[in-house]
């Protein structure tokens, strides 16, 4: 049984993280959504609701499932015994930054293995951080968030203008 994680701060998981996943879940037998901890951001979802986005985003894919970890992604990938961490990027800064986590990780972990994906180019704009402006501009969140996971992430919108 082969095992990919593809882990991420998923704040909230948007149609391009679902993209990454569907291509995991056709190449692994078993992919596992890692919602985890980058300590360089602060987030609009708690850990719970990024969580629960996640599950409703994904649910349609039998071999996918969503957890979630506070701890290291090199201890992860140990623990669930994983043959590779499948990441996204959508351009040159995406891409450096995901080739320095590979490199860190696997300078701490040899068994650690990363797989890098390039985003299809209609997702190259499509991104946590547009999901959370358009949510302060009252813009649509459509093409951008999986209809299983909108009145989730719709929330958030009432919470940011207090109605
Ligand atoms: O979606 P993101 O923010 O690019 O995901 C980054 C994430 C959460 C995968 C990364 O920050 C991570 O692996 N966090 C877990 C803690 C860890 O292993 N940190 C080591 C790198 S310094």
């Amino acid at each position: 049984m082969s095992l990919a994680i593809v882990p991420g701060s998923f704040d909230p998981m948007t149609l391009g993280h679902l993209e990454i996943i569907r291509r995991a879940a056709s190449e692994y037998d078993e992919v596992v959504v890692a919602v985890m901890v980058n300590a360089e951001k602060e987030y609009l979802f708690s850990m719970e609701e990024r969580v629960l986005i996640a599950e409703q985003t994904v649910r349609d894919l039998s071999n996918v499932r969503v957890i979630s970890d506070t701890g290291l992604l090199i201890d992860l990938f140990d623990r669930l015994g994983a043959d590779t961490v499948c990441k996204g990027w959508r351009n040159g800064a995406d891409l450096a930054y995901e080739q320095t986590m590979a490199e860190w990780n696997r300078a701490h972990n040899p068994r650690f293995s990363t797989t890098l994906y390039q985003s299809e180019s209609h997702f190259t704009s499509l991104s946590s951080t547009a999901v959370r402006n358009i949510l302060q501009d009252a813009g649509s969140l459509d093409g951008l968030i999986h209809p299983n996971a909108m009145d989730e992430v719709e929330k958030k919108r009432h919470i940011i203008d207090g109605r």
